[in-house]
């Protein structure tokens, strides 16, 4: 099943993507030229470069962020609880139509 996910960037600017089920967030935003989300370590929850935030109506549906992803974010300046690594987030049908908002830049 291919899943929906929306980006919007600190413009407001709404891209809406697809990825495939069992995917996840920054690989959808790399495939479709997202702008704003880099995946520089490839999904290996070592880079941070996928920070997104996750919008509050989404907030229950995403879980928990891992230990690792957890400390990957202490490396980042102004983290909302809502923040995320994209990489992290592995698309389900649950997630169709998953609402992100992304920073204005990664570090
Ligand atoms: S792509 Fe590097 S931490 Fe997500």
């Amino acid at each position: 099943m291919m899943v929906k996910v929306i980006f919007v960037d600190h413009t407001g600017l709404r891209r809406e993507t697809e990825g495939a089920e069992g995917s996840n967030v920054m690989r959808v935003a790399v495939d479709n030229n997202v702008p704003g989300i880099d995946g520089d370590c490839g999904g290996m929850c070592a880079c941070a470069t996928c920070h997104i935030t996750v919008d509050a109506a989404w907030a229950d549906k995403t879980g928990e962020r891992s230990e690792l992803e957890e400390s990957m974010l202490t490396f980042l300046p102004d983290v909302s609880p809502a923040a995320r690594l994209g990489c992290q987030i592995k698309l389900t049908p649950e997630l169709d139509g998953l609402t992100v908002h992304l920073p204005i830049e990664q570090f």
